[in-house]
């Protein structure tokens, strides 16, 4: 069990908050690159409890400044894209892509205010779909080289959906191998060539044995956890018969996302992104290491799930999350359909907004959990005592973010005796056919 204090640390993220202050430190997700081609061409968008607005200058430039003008507060999601910057529509004061007020039309001619008035700007990244965001202090570490950023545009679908609750009870179902044997548990199995662009839906490796076959019957899984040069690698180990192993490869990826493998051919990198300290957006890069990503029937699938423009699910709390207790009966473990994101969206939301730790026992199951908060707790020490930001996890240059690689998320199936040579077997096998992983 937690104390309050603990819990709070762990999991506010407001500005001077222990939490905040390190997740500031890191690039994170702050809008799909579909988002400023819709109908608003300024976006809004709150991170970390902070309201902000996303925009492309006519330059092309994308700019990430605060939200509300600093004359008398008004939206500036609302303000006019011109020439050189963002003009708020109320009094007419435009901005330039460094927050910088360049003209304020209704003052006098000779006025030099604007001079002195700066709006804040963050430095933002564009990758595979996602503008990443750095709201940090001095220089930002590098991203590294990892499959979901290096793989070309065709061979990445990226989407994000909003749950109520608190980014680390989110982050925490991910990595928390045990749940999906019940949480996402099929009391049927379905044709897996049905399976493309759902997780646990394909066969398992190499074999005809479907994935849900393999969670259900096998569902006390040994659990190890590494220490990596990213963050956490996470073991799940099944015997099923036959001196066959099932190995599944998940990972920590510090501080705040996961990577897990989808399907035989894609993964899936997931960031839990504080909106504030009661909601949060996950972000997904869908990767394919087989054939260029199907997008628009990946986007199809999660539309008819998620409304615009906030990435909504349409299942939620506010309707029992489609609650059926006949497909409970003889469908699904937990009677909400078929999508498992909605199983997970259920999970997190209902512990309450922020997970009342103080209460919870965790168990041999949740020591990837366990590991992960420690290591959250230490980083948030090195921030708080001003030490140097390299000596936290993944603070890295661009030199070294090139060394760091994968991470290796699969599913694989392995002898019971070699199963810790055998699945990097399998990925480098995998690695060896795709055509955009030039190492190999
Ligand atoms: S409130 Fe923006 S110009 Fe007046
Ligand atoms: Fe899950």
């Amino acid at each position: 069990m937690m104390s309050q204090e603990k819990n709070d640390e762990l999991s506010r993220v407001g500005a001077g908050t222990a939490g905040g202050n390190l997740l500031r430190q890191y690039w994170l997700p702050a809008a799909l690159t579909e988002e400023l081609e819709a109908d608003r061409p300024v976006v809004p968008v709150t991170l970390l409890g902070e309201r902000l607005a996303l925009y492309r200058n006519n330059e092309g430039q994308l700019v990430l400044t605060e939200r509300h003008c600093p004359h008398r507060g008004a939206d500036m999601c609302f303000g006019r894209i011109e020439d050189g910057g963002l003009r708020c529509p109320f009094h007419g004061w435009k901005f330039d892509e460094t927050g910088q007020c360049t003209n304020q039309p209704a003052e006098p001619d000779e006025s030099k205010m604007h001079k002195s008035i700066k709006m804040k700007t963050y430095p933002v990244q564009e990758v595979n779909g996602i503008v990443f965001a750095f709201m940090g202090e001095g220089e930002p570490p590098a991203l590294p080289d990892f499959d979901c950023f290096k793989a070309p545009d065709t061979h990445v679908f990226s989407f994000k959906g909003l749950w109520e609750c608190n980014w680390l009870q989110a982050l925490e179902v991910g990595i928390d191998p045990a749940h999906a044997s019940y949480l996402h548990r099929f009391l049927q199995d379905e044709d897996p060539r049905e399976s493309y662009g759902k997780q646990f839906r394909d066969t398992a490796a190499d074999t005809d044995i479907p994935m849900t076959k393999v969670l259900r019957e096998f569902d006390r899984p040994e659990i190890r956890v590494e220490e990596t040069d990213y963050g956490l690698r996470i073991i799940s180990l099944r015997e099923i018969g036959d001196d066959k192993m099932h190995v599944r490869l998940t990972n920590q990826v510090f501080p705040c996302a996961i990577t897990i493998p989808m399907s035989s051919e894609m993964t899936i990198t997931q960031w839990h992104v504080p909106i504030d300290d009661e909601n949060c957006y996950w972000f997904s890069m869908f990767t394919s290491f087989g054939k260029p990503v199907d997008k628009q029937k990946m986007r199809e699938q999660r539309l008819k799930e998620h409304t615009l423009p906030d990435y909504a699910p349409t299942r939620n709390k506010r309707n029992n999350y489609g609650y059926n207790r006949e497909e409970q009966q003889n469908l699904t473990w937990t009677g909400m359909g078929l999508d498992i994101n909605v199983h997970d969206q259920w999970a997190c939301e209902s512990m309450g907004a922020i997970q009342d730790r103080t209460n919870e026992h965790l168990g041999t199951t949740d020591k990837a959990i366990i590991q992960h908060r420690r290591k959250l707790q230490k980083a948030m020490k090195v921030v708080a005592s001003g030490q140097d930001f390299n000596a936290l996890p993944m603070y890295v240059s661009a030199e070294q973010a090139a060394t760091i690689k994968g991470p290796i998320a699969i599913d694989a199936i392995t002898s019971v005796e070699n199963w810790e040579n055998q699945w990097q077997d399998s990925d480098a096998i995998r690695r060896k056919e795709c055509e955009w992983d030039a190492e190999f």
